[in-house]
C-alpha cells in the first residue's frame, strides 16, 4: 500500500523557500508514501456571498483530492508572526460544510522563513487553527527552517544536509502515525 500526502504551501510566491521545501520532502518521502504538490493560488478570497452562489471548482477539486488522500503536509512561512493569509484562506474554504476533507485527516507542519526562529510561531498558530477544524496535526518532530536564504541553492532547492534530514524524520514519524490511525479506524 502506497500513503498519498497531499502537499500545501503557504506561500504564492515564484521561489518560495517552503514551496522548495515540499519539493525536498516529495523527493526524500519514503517507500510507501507518496506526496503530490497542490495549488491554492486560484482560491478567491473567502466570502459567504461568494460560497452561496456555489463553491468554486478548483476548492471543490482540492477537497476531493485531500479526501482521497491519507494525510496532509504543510509547509508554511510566517508573516507578521502568523500564518499567512492565503493559507488561512484555503483552510476556510476547505474547512467548510458539507464535505470536510480537513476533520481527521492526519497532518504534519513545517516551514521556512528567512528569519531567525524558522516560522515558530506561525506554526504554533496553524496549530490553533487545526484545533478548531478538528484537524489532528502531528506532535514532533518539529521542523524550523530558520534564516531559509541560507539552506537553499540559487534554484530554490534544499541543500542543508540537517535540515533534509529532520525533513526525512517528519516523513517518517508522519507515515508512521498515519499507518496507526488508519489500522485503529479500521478496527485492525
Ligand atoms: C515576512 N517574513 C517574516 N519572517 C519571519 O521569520 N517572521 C515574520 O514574522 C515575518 N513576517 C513577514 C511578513 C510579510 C508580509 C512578509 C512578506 C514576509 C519573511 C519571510 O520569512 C520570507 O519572506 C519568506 O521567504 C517567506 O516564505 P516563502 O515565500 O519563501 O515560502
Amino acid at each position: 500500500m502506497v500513503l498519498k500526502v497531499i502537499g500545501i504551501a503557504g506561500s504564492l510566491r515564484t521561489g518560495s523557500y517552503n514551496r522548495g521545501l515540499l519539493r525536498a520532502a516529495k523527493a526524500l518521502a519514503p517507500d510507501g508514501m507518496e506526496i503530490e504538490i497542490a495549488e491554492i493560488a486560484s482560491f478567491p478570497l473567502f466570502n459567504e456571498d461568494v460560497e452561496a452562489k456555489g463553491t468554486p471548482p478548483d476548492v471543490l477539486e482540492l477537497k476531493q483530492r485531500i479526501a482521497a488522500a491519507d494525510a496532509l503536509l504543510i509547509a508554511t512561512p510566517e508573516y507578521n508572526h502568523s500564518v499567512p493569509g492565503v493559507l488561512k484562506n484555503a483552510i476556510d474554504w476547505l474547512s467548510r460544510e458539507p464535505d470536510m476533507p480537513l476533520e481527521g485527516k492526519p497532518t504534519a507542519i513545517m516551514g521556512a522563513s528567512t528569519g531567525m526562529i524558522g516560522t515558530a510561531r506561525s506554526q504554533m498558530h496553524l496549530r490553533i487553527v487545526a484545533l478548531a477544524v478538528n484537524m489532528p496535526v502531528l506532535l514532533q518532530p518539529e521542523v524550523y527552517v530558520a534564516v531559509a536564504q541560507k539552506k537553499f541553492d540559487e534554484h530554490g532547492e534544499l541543500i542543508d544536509k540537517p535540515t533534509r534530514e529532520r525533513v526525512k524524520a517528519l516523513l517518517a514519524a508522519l507515515m508512521d502515525w498515519t499507518l496507526v490511525l488508519k489500522r485503529g479506524r479500521a478496527g485492525a
